[in-house]
């Protein structure tokens, strides 16, 4: 069972996540515009994975007999002026993430709610790897500086992304 306090924590953090597949959505539409097709891929594979995120802990609250009550979302930012400002907005967004999971953890460990830390767990580690990758394609960007050889090498590597599903259940 969980406490309503640590249902109602999980509940914003299912709609953040689906907060995170719109705003990655929405990048992957700025660069479908701006004809970065390797880079819309990616935020495609990133959009994929954040649902991926939120149905996780969906099932997860189902499992453990919360209610999962869904929440509205704010409008996600559609525009861009870079490249390079699309992924630093990912990983200031990522770090927020981090923190949002970091308290949801703090909570589930007051609570002594061993079943949700096992949940958290993952999603702690995924915090590393979201950030990584974002810091990662931060660098390659700052390296080319806008030259456009460089970009598009960038576009050609991040066309290669694939999404994996992992295990929601
Ligand atoms: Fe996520
Ligand atoms: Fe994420």
């Amino acid at each position: 069972m969980m406490s309503q306090k640590l249902v109602d924590a999980f509940n914003d953090q299912i709609a953040f996540e689906i907060h995170s597949a719109l705003i990655y959505k929405a990048m992957q539409a700025y660069f479908a515009a701006e004809d970065f097709p390797g880079m819309a891929n990616w935020m495609d594979v990133q959009y994929q994975e954040e649902l991926g995120h939120a149905e996780k802990m969906f099932n997860f609250v189902c499992d453990a007999a919360g209610r999962v009550k869904m929440l509205p979302m704010e409008e996600p930012r559609n525009e861009y002026s870079s490249p390079l400002e699309v992924f630093q907005t990912a990983l200031t967004h990522e770090q927020l993430v981090t923190s949002r999971i970091s308290n949801l953890m703090e909570l589930a460990q007051q609570e002594k709610n061993h079943a949700a830390v096992i949940c958290l767990q993952w999603f702690i580690t995924e915090q590393v790897e979201e950030e990584a990758n974002a810091s990662l394609i931060i660098k390659k960007l700052k390296m080319v500086e806008g030259d456009g050889r460089g970009l598009l090498m960038i576009d050609q590597e991040l066309a290669q992304r694939v999404f994996v599903p992992i295990a929601t259940a």
